[in-house]
């Protein structure tokens, strides 16, 4: 697995003070439930300070839980539920000074005066006198940070420790590092040799995977809008792990293939662009399956396209069998929380319970209206066993005519493994 620090940043701009309220309403939203994504995307900070916030505060729920018993360090008693917003302020404050550019003095007095736009004049002298004492006994306070269990929620530290017990330190490094930014080429626009120098004329470095071509690794996330080629579908946003999906069914034109659960449609783009031509694509939901639509869209890919519960096949299966059909099932993402920093506070020890019984709904009604001989990829981008190995043997011992068929990219890749995030895949193929 590779090692990066996280990137550093300069918050020191115009308008710094609009970007440091911003993330704290981010944060504020994030604690009630709402996604990041969306809790970013309604902020009213654009421009190159959209990028500044973004590291801001994905770099903080990254890093919240550690943040939290750092502050439990610095601080005497916990913040009264009214000045919950002064906590936010302290984790983003303590963020910016373990791994922002500007200098300490400057980021301990911007975060200081914005205490004064929260009206809480009253926290002034505290949040001074905390963060200077942060500077002061940096070094020691860093060694009792350094357990790695401490980006985690307890209930998930100790199942993952459980079950890699040897890889658990690496996976939890990974989880606490940003992700670089995969993209996959289309090779329908465009051929990856050709891409490659498009990026290269553009002073940006990339590096690929052994198995794809069209798989390339930038460092570190730009806006997507300023990649050569972007408008026109050149390239989708993709990481390799989820990419393996389309070479392991490896569709042919001829076949009937079914995307059960496609949203945003990523695969669903790569399934037409790897060669199916006869494809279906499910989501239960309406708003996402629109995701899909632009998707597709974009990067010139052709599929049928239906909202529906894929687990209620009488709803919209017209019982003419599939040959090959991709399962890329509602999981705890647990493999992507380096992606999804908000995973890690959102998600509770029960909804692994809740996930692992849909996914045995999706994968009992599914194989159904798979042909004999056909094949069914399963695929989660979590690495809890419960969800993909003891899924999958489970699902083995209830249909004797089902067996796994090896694949080179099948099984459980961990995150930070050739920096991809954490991936699932089993294929299975009903007996003749
Ligand atoms: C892991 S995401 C799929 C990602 C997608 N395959 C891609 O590569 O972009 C899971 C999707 O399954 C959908 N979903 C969950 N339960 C479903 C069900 N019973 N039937 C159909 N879609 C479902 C969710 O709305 C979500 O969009």
């Amino acid at each position: 697995m590779s090692k990066k620090t996280t990137s550093k940043r300069n918050t020191g701009m115009a308008d710094g003070t609009l970007l440091r309220r911003t993330a704290i309403q981010v944060l504020a939203a994030v604690d009630e439930g709402e996604k990041v994504d969306q809790a970013l995307a309604g902020s009213p900070v654009s421009g190159p300070e959209r990028a500044t916030l973004q590291w801001l505060v994905l770099g903080t729920l990254r890093e919240y839980l550690l943040l939290q018993k750092l502050s439990g360090l610095l601080l005497r008693k916990s913040w009264r539920e009214e000045d919950r917003d002064l906590g936010f302020l302290l984790h983003l404050a303590l963020f910016e000074l373990r791994h922002g550019q500007r200098p300490a003095f400057a980021v301990v007095n911007d975060w200081v005066e914005m205490v004064e736009t929260l009206q809480k004049s009253w926290a002034k002298g505290l949040m001074n006198a905390v963060l200077r004492r942060f500077l002061r006994e940096r070094e020691a306070l860093e060694v009792q940070l350094a357990d790695p269990d401490l980006g985690h929620p307890a209930w998930l530290a100790a199942r993952l420790r459980t079950a890699y017990p040897e890889e658990w330190p690496e996976i939890a490094a990974a989880n606490n590092q940003p992700a670089p930014l995969w993209l996959r080429v289309n090779t329908l626009r465009v051929s990856p040799q050709d891409y490659r120098e498009a990026l290269q004329a553009q002073g940006l470095s990339c590096r690929g995977v052994e198995w794809s071509e069209a798989a390339l690794c930038l460092p570190e996330s730009i806006p997507v809008a300023t990649l050569p080629g972007w408008d026109a579908g050149w390239v989708a946003v993709q990481d390799a792990a989820a990419q393996m999906a389309a070479h392991i069914l490896a569709p042919q034109s001829e076949e009937r293939v079914l995307d059960a659960c496609a949203a945003p449609g990523g695969k669903t783009a790569h399934l037409w662009a790897v060669g199916a031509r006869r494809l279906d694509a499910l989501d239960r939901s309406a708003e996402r399956l629109q995701k899909v639509r632009e998707a597709l869209y974009r990067q010139g890919a052709i599929a049928h396209l239906q909202v529906a519960d894929a687990g209620e096949l009488q709803s919209w299966w017209n019982g003419e069998f599939y040959d090959a059909i991709l399962l890329d099932a509602p999981c705890t993402g647990i493999g992507v929380i380096r992606r999804h920093p908000d995973i890690r506070l959102r998600r509770q020890e029960e909804d692994v319970l809740q996930a692992v019984a849909q996914q045995r709904q999706l994968l009992d009604a599914l194989w159904a209206c798979l042909r004999p001989g056909g094949r069914l990829l399963y695929a989660t981008c979590s690495i809890l066993p419960e969800e993909n190995l003891l899924q999958i043997r489970a699902f083995l011992e209830r249909h004797g005519d089902a067996r796994q068929q090896y694949h080179p990219l099948t099984g459980q890749h961990l995150p930070g493994q050739q920096d991809m995030d954490g991936f699932y895949y089993a294929l299975l193929v009903k007996a003749e």
